[in-house]
């Protein structure tokens, strides 16, 4: 173990890269990915995407899980609000991100690392700027507790 595991401090060398998940809802967000990299739009290839058929049905065990299988951070991208295929599942979402913030605030791997996003089918931009935004949150935090052994 490093000093710097040791006295818990975050490995912010310029050579990490994060491991991000990103659940993304097949009919706004997967279709804005699809879309980026159409585009050519530059963004971090370290988002690995898991198509869900909307952000309803993302768990609160799945965000942890994510966590637990070595993931620096999570991002939850759905539908923008009001427009959901399945009414409200982005609503719930929401309050399942919310909830599971508190919990990686409480055991110590902090909320930050899990951000829900709303945007379209047509927003590659949006959904590169995000995947941007994301990576550089996750690279002044650090690598997750659970990678380093802290
Ligand atoms: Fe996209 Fe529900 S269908 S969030």
């Amino acid at each position: 173990m490093t000093e710097a595991q040791e006295k818990n401090i975050p490995d912010v060398s310029s050579d990490f890269e994060p491991k991000i998940v990103a659940f993304c809802c097949h009919y706004c967000s997967y279709a804005a990915a699809d879309l980026a990299g159409s585009m050519r739009l530059d963004y971090p290839t370290n988002i690995k995407i898991l198509k869900i058929p909307c952000t309803g049905k993302v768990d609160v065990l799945y965000l942890l899980r994510a966590f637990e299988d070595g993931a620096d951070g999570v991002i939850v991208a759905g539908c923008e609000e009001g427009t959901c295929h399945f009414i409200n599942g982005n609503i719930k979402a929401k309050k399942k991100v919310k909830y599971t913030k508190k919990i990686l605030d409480d055991i110590g791997l902090g909320g930050d690392r899990l951000e829900m996003y709303n945007l379209s089918a047509a927003m590659g931009q949006k959904f590169a700027d995000l995947a941007k935004e994301m990576t550089e949150r996750i690279k002044k935090l650090g690598p997750s507790p659970v990678n380093s052994g802290a």
